[in-house]
């Protein structure tokens, strides 16, 4: 088996407070065991170090750090044989850097609709408002297909701690369909996932009616789709180069504190190892399980749709792989041959559309770690037991660790590719499901 690197989004990582200072980008190659023990010492006893990839003998481990803690871990380091590099001197820079140079991408490269068989652009990345005004604008235009949650029929109306409501939709042109249920961009600073979904989206209505794959999903399934599962992280994200890299919500813990990792905070192993009982830390899993209000949105639109549910997609980057429960556990699940199968059918599905950015299906048992609290295990441990079929699954966008660009801050240039690969993978799993229930 192929093995990959993982970013620390549903894993474990930590950093502290933002604030104003000047954070870098370092890479390190572990090639002992020791070394590898040390860094991973580090994920879990170290705030201000926010781990990108988790250490393994694997390949390299990539660490965003204040600037002003580099020198005397290099040192450290250097004693043990580990030596670091330093790929970004200065990663806020290279934020407003990209946004101009996204800017410029834009301006010679106009969006054509016509090429790309959409409704909206898909060269830029949005804030919350934008994200939801278009959606609106996608009810308006196909009304038969999708349904905003204000006209939707549930009572579901909640709000963040900053008070922005908590959106759905669902679009399917059969109202009782079994529902693919969608969280998307839980934590902040994955941009690329709610841009890819937006796009996914949009192509699939766009589409209905004239392309076999849109109109054959939109006949057999619905989706329930969170496009911003964490709206007040999103925005403090959008709001300056400095907060780009901001990760939970907004909970204040005190002490100028701030943030629970909403995938640490589900009811189901709460509390266990791969999450931490630190506010500073970046995996802070929050005061009591469920204690956050999207937590409790999520679980409550999940129930709402739950006796439908054929399976719960969780979208992250970056990493380009497809993770199976369970994360708490390195023990695979009952259910583990049937998530290979269909994870290993997206994976492939994702790497065909260009051919030359792999995808893999892997259990985070595989690269030896563990998450507690995820939205993944929440979902399968309330359904799996009436559905035999249903499938729980993350995804790892683009791009790959390996890569030279391997950041959640990636050009916009990528939107389109990333929400191909989405794309893809939703129409091979939506028949994988399909296939299996027909026998
Ligand atoms: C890692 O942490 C554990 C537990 O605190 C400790 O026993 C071990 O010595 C540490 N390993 C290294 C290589 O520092
Ligand atoms: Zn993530």
């Amino acid at each position: 088996m192929k093995l990959v690197l993982v970013t620390l989004c549903l894993l474990a990582s930590a950093w502290a407070l933002t604030t104003a200072q000047q954070h870098m980008l370092v890479v390190l190659r572990p090639t002992t065991s020791t070394q590898v023990e040390i860094l991973r010492n580090a994920t879990e006893n170290d705030y201000d170090l926010d781990f990108w990839t988790h250490p393994n003998l694997e390949g390299n481990t990539l660490i965003r750090m204040p600037v002003t803690r580099f020198g005397q871990l290099r040192q450290e380091w250097a004693k043990v044989g580990l030596q670091a590099t330093v790929r970004h001197e200065n990663l806020e820079q290279r934020v407003k850097q990209m946004q101009e140079e996204d800017e410029h991408y834009r301006q010679i490269n106009p969006w054509s609709a016509t090429t790309y068989k959409t409704s909206l652009t898909h060269n830029v990345y949005r804030d919350y408002n934008s994200v939801i005004n278009v959606v609106r604008s996608l009810e308006n235009q196909y009304p038969s297909l999708l349904r905003f949650d204000d006209t939707a029929s549930t009572p579901f109306r909640p709000k963040t701690l900053e008070n922005r409501p908590i959106h759905y939709f669902e679009v399917g042109a059969i109202s009782n369909a079994p529902v693919i249920f969608m969280e998307v961009n839980i934590h902040a600073r994955e941009w690329v996932t709610a841009a890819a979904n937006l796009y996914t989206i949009d192509w699939l209505l766009s589409n209905y009616g004239s392309n076999n794959d849109a109109t054959w999903l939109l006949n057999n399934f619905r989706i329930v789709n969170i496009p911003i599962a964490n709206p007040d992280g999103y925005d403090f994200s959008h709001l300056n180069q400095n907060n780009r890299y901001w990760r939970k919500n907004r909970r204040s813990c005190g002490a100028g504190s701030f943030g629970v990792d909403l995938n640490r905070n589900f009811d189901y192993q709460w509390g266990g190892t791969g999450s931490s009982s630190t506010c500073t830390s970046d995996s802070y899993r929050g005061a009591s399980a469920a204690s956050e209000p999207e937590t409790q949105a999520i679980r409550t639109l999940f129930q709402y749709f739950e006796s439908s549910a054929a399976m719960y997609l969780s979208v992250h980057a970056f990493s380009q792989v497809i993770l199976l429960p369970w994360t708490y556990s390195t023990q695979s699940n009952a259910y583990n041959t049937w998530h290979q199968t269909a994870g290993n059918s997206m994976a492939a599905a994702m790497t065909s559309v260009e051919g030359r950015y792999h995808y893999a299906a892997t259990a985070i048992s595989a690269i030896g770690y563990t998450a507690s609290g995820s939205t993944l295990d929440w979902a399968l441990a309330r359904r799996a037991g009436s559905n035999q079929n249903f499938l729980a699954l993350a995804y790892e966008l683009r791009p790959a660790s390996s890569n030279n660009i391997a950041d959640f801050n990636i050009p916009a240039s990528n939107i389109v590719p990333a929400g191909k690969e989405l794309l893809a993978s939703l129409v091979v799993v939506a028949r994988a499901y399909a296939d299996r229930i027909s026998g």
